[in-house]
């Protein structure tokens, strides 16, 4: 075979291999909200696939990730609870778009947005605005009155999650009367996004991690698990927001987007202050500049800047493609990375006794703040990734709060470093790091855990702090200080022994005295009184969090029926499924 066919061959090779990884990653990030490529990565891929797809048009395929905008369709039948704590998303009404909801062409270039900006009509207005980093929502008004909020979905019909949607107060749930909306068809339609803003977002991280959920990789996994949820209270409680950029409908009163864009905001509609009108490319670059370092302190995660041309008539003239219109583009920030090195990776044992590795860096800044751990996860992903102690590492935040490592340098600059590409040979330590017992792995998961649950130290605190938390049994008094003085000396070795605790027991302790001790025995005392759903919930069952405690709680009014309950009758219990199930019968 001569040189080219050689080549012909693998590039061909290489557009299955790449259509097969786009399309698993586009399940892993829309159906599985567990994304395994960085934003960049993925279109760098896309990019690449597109290039070859050009060049071999024979191999076209309808199927392939470069003709389809991904799908965040909710799957009705939920594969997710095999996956820890995974939320759980249930049948939600599938509407068909009146609009195709596209996606937006992009960019990491400043030179490509420059050139496409100058292929434009000379007289052309843009208006510049912030790409919102959370799911596309699709608000419905009919004769002025909100009716339904369709997620994008395949792109051609969506989710309606209006319940949830109406728990974000700043989305009206009717237009004032302008006159318009009872005109024509009467309806109207606002696009936008939704956000869990950071302080939610952080804030609904730490109660996961206090409960021992995983947490979620950023505030768009986030937003998206929430929109899913069957429980408005939930979704309420964890506090969404929502930009609008986008109206549609037949006739509207005026002829460009920033109009439309004002207007709606006259009507009440959350509309972002950022959104400028531009007259050239430098007013665009100018705006590009100051908002790649200006977005750092808005309270929501950005990862671009949107171009649209104004004037309507100029967009219907640019027209679309399948999958984005021609008269708007994307300019992506380029995520933040950084190469370090991975001095040691050491291993935390949870309360539920989950081994995960950590990795131990060397101390680098990395968007504003100085990085020197990061999870690793588990076993299979220090395997994929083919990383030892010493390698230099590549770490990454974009819009994800827990730095990432995504890979390994095995270039000449890290040789000396890096174990290259050999296998690193890596072996997950046999044995609990903290008590020394045989660690197990359960099939079709990915963690391996100490088995040890009554005697592992970290397992026992764990168990106890859990116990005694503010959303459980709320005991005042008992930090994880405390908890370990008194588990070192004996008094303190599992929940029952809390109330067995005695005066003399805690005022004798260093730092403790009297009076604190008075208080606890008080809360403790005080904790014989709360509900039984939160009881429950403080039992720390594995994947009995809170809300699901409460369910359980109101089908099982006491722990004495809970007890003889059987896979079936927990299972009926809406988000029960077996795995749930299986957890409860065997901790009884
Ligand atoms: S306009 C036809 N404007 O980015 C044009 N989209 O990759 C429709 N997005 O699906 C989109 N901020 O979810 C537009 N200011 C903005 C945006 C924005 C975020 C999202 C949107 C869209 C995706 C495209």
């Amino acid at each position: 075979m001569d040189l080219f066919s050689q080549i012909e061959n693998q590039e061909r090779e290489e557009i299955l291999q790449l259509r097969k990884e786009l399309k698993e990653a586009n399940h892993k990030y829309y159906v599985e909200n567990a994304p395994t490529l960085s934003d960049y990565d993925f279109d760098r891929k896309l990019r690449r696939l597109q290039d070859l797809e050009a060049q071999y048009t024979d191999m076209f395929d309808a199927s392939s990730p470069t003709q389809r905008v991904g799908s965040d369709l909710v799957e009705v039948e939920d594969k997710g609870e095999k996956q820890k704590g995974k939320e759980k998303s249930k049948g939600f009404e599938q509407v068909a778009h009146k609009y195709p909801m596209l996606s937006l062409s992009n960019s990491y270039s400043r030179e490509e947005i420059a050139e496409w900006i100058n292929k434009l009509p000379e007289d052309v207005e843009i208006v510049c605005e912030l790409k919102f980093d959370g799911l596309s929502i699709s608000l419905w008004y009919e004769n002025g009155i909100l009716t339904k909020a369709l997620t994008r979905g395949d792109g051609t019909k969506g989710d309606n999650v209006i319940d949830n949607i109406r728990t974000i107060p700043s989305i009206p749930q009717r237009l004032p009367d302008t006159g318009y909306q009872i005109s024509d068809s009467g309806f109207i339609e606002i696009r936008g996004e939704v956000l869990l803003p950071w302080p939610a977002f952080d804030r609904l991280n730490q109660e996961r991690e206090a409960q021992e959920e995983p947490l979620f990789a950023n505030p768009r996994n986030a937003a998206s698990g929430t929109l899913k949820l069957q429980d408005t209270q939930e979704v309420a409680r964890r506090g969404l927001e929502c930009y609008l950029y986008y109206m549609l409908g037949e006739k509207l009163p005026t002829d460009t987007h920033y109009a439309r864009l004002q207007l709606a905001k006259q009507w009440g509609l959350n509309i972002s202050d950022a959104v400028k009108l531009c007259h050239n490319l430098n007013e665009v670059m100018e705006y590009i500049a100051y908002w790649d370092k200006e977005r750092k302190n808005l309270p929501v995660a950005t990862d671009g800047i949107v171009l649209k041309v104004n004037r309507i008539a100029q967009q219907e003239e640019l027209g679309y493609t399948a999958k984005s219109p021609r008269w708007a583009i994307a300019y992506k920030f380029p995520a933040e990375k950084q190469l370090t090195q991975l001095q040691q990776i050491t291993y935390q044992v949870g309360r539920t006794g989950v081994v995960t590795p950590v990795a131990n860096l060397r101390p680098v800044q990395l968007s504003g703040t100085m990085v020197q751990r990061a999870t690793l996860h588990n076993e299979d992903f220090i395997r994929q990734l083919n990383i030892q102690e010493g390698d230099m590492v590549w770490v990454e935040k974009s819009g994800e709060i827990i730095p990432k490592i995504i890979g390994k340098e095995t270039s000449e600059k890290a040789s000396d470093h890096s174990s290259e590409n050999q296998e690193s040979g890596y072996a997950f330590p046999k044995e609990c790091p903290e008590c020394g017992t045989l660690l197990v792995r359960a099939e079709g998961e990915a963690a391996w855990r100490c088995p040890n649950e009554k005697s592992c130290p970290p397992q026992t605190k764990g168990k106890i702090e859990h116990f005694v938390s503010r959303k459980a049994m709320n005991i005042e008094g008992l930090g994880t200080e405390t908890i370990d003085l008194l588990y070192s000396q004996n008094l303190l070795r599992s929940i029952a022994d809390i109330y067995d605790l005695k005066q003399e027991d805690i005022a004798n302790q260093e730092r403790l005295g009297d009076k604190s001790a008075r208080n606890i025995l008080d809360s403790i005392e005080g904790s014989k009184q709360v509900a039984w759903a939160r009881v429950l919930f403080a039992l720390g069952i594995r994947m009995v969090g809170e809300t699901t405690a409460k369910k359980i709680a109101r089908r099982f009014p006491s722990i004495d029926l809970l007890q003889w309950a059987t896979v079936e009758q927990l299972t009926d219990i809406d988000d029960v499924g077996e795995q749930i199930a299986t957890n409860i019968i065997a901790y009884f």
